[in-house]
């Protein structure tokens, strides 16, 4: 068990809390196509670490959330992130056989569901955003909905995705500059867009959503330098997914261009820099604090 007050123990509860909620709001595995729904079920509970959705239930709880109010967010961020990940590994993109622990939705069933799983992922997260909680103000819900939109869309993850899959081509002159742009688009800006609709639940202000967006930059800019790191010294086993494929496909990523060591130190001072920011936070900052040491550290 984790101590009381770190991030882990945070996380470990959100992720009995997101299941809970991602159960409520899927089709049921049997309703028909159930095929479709069984394999989008399989592509959501065979693990993950739910860090997206306890980034919003966390910051939102820190500006007076309520957990109930927060949760259907929450869950369509992580049907939205486990969306990104199926497609992610299809054949087309970074065809990878293994995903948390257990083969890929293609490859435990086929490249069509799993297409289609994801496109059933991203449309029921959207809805979901856009109608629940019904009691919450409806202008939350449509801020939060065109937050994660823009968050998702070519301007954000998928265009990232895309540039990422161009850079495996060939490495672009300003490899450095286009590098942070990839891994701004394609992890950050969904993992922005989870810490600022908790405080856009919570009803913070425009200064407490410009902190959060600042301080949420770094963590996914940190989270996708240290997942570079973990392909290439971590294994299969310990990550649930093909360890050393980023060197093999050519991928643009910190380790490659920087070396690990210096990708290690670069990590380190964006962590401090999120510490400084986090110190504008209410709170004691206990819990904040140990989320940035854990995404920093990681090892899965
Ligand atoms: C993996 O994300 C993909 C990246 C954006 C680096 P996670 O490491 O959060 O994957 P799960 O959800 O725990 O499987
Ligand atoms: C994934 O980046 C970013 C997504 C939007 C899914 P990676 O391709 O490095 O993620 P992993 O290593 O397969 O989890
Ligand atoms: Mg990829
Ligand atoms: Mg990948
Ligand atoms: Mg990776």
């Amino acid at each position: 068990m984790s101590e009381p007050g770190s991030f882990r123990a945070y996380l470990e509860a959100a992720r009995v809390a997101v299941d809970g909620e991602l159960d409520r709001l899927l089709p049921a595995a049997g309703e028909p196509p159930a095929r479709l729904h069984e394999a989008m079920r399989y592509g959501l509970f065979v693990g993950g670490k739910r860090l997206r959705p306890a980034l919003c239930l966390l910051a939102g709880e820190l500006y007076g959330g309520d957990r109930e109010q927060l949760l259907p967010g929450a869950a369509a961020l992580e049907m939205i992130h486990t969306f990104s990940l199926i497609h992610d590994d299809l054949p087309a993109l970074d065809d990878d056989d293994l995903r948390r622990g257990r083969p890929t939705v293609h490859r435990r069933y086929d490249e069509a569901t799993a297409l289609l799983v994801g496109d059933g992922l991203l449309t029921l997260a959207l809805t979901t955003l856009v109608s629940e909680p019904p009691a919450m103000a409806a202008e939350r819900r449509l801020r939060a909905t065109r937050v994660v939109g823009r968050a998702v869309g070519t301007a954000g993850m998928i265009g990232g995705q895309m540039a990422d899959l161009e850079a495996e081509r060939s490495w672009p002159k300003a490899a450095r500059a286009a590098l942070e742009s990839i891994h701004r688009h394609k992890t950050g800006a969904l993992i922005v867009a989870s810490v600022r609709i908790g405080g856009i639940y919570a009803g913070a202000g425009e200064e407490a959503d410009r902190l959060l967006t600042t301080l949420a930059e770094r963590l996914g800019l940190m989270f996708q330098i240290r997942d570079d790191i973990l392909d290439v010294e971590g294994s299969d086993e310990t990550l649930g997914k093909t360890a050393g494929k980023d060197a093999r496909a050519h991928k643009l990523t910190y380790p490659a261009l920087l070396g690990v060591d210096e990708s290690r130190q670069l990590l380190g001072r964006i962590a401090d820099e999120a510490g400084e920011l986090a110190a504008g936070l209410p709170g004691d900052g206990g819990v904040v604090g140990s989320l940035i040491r854990f995404v920093a550290t990681r090892d899965r």
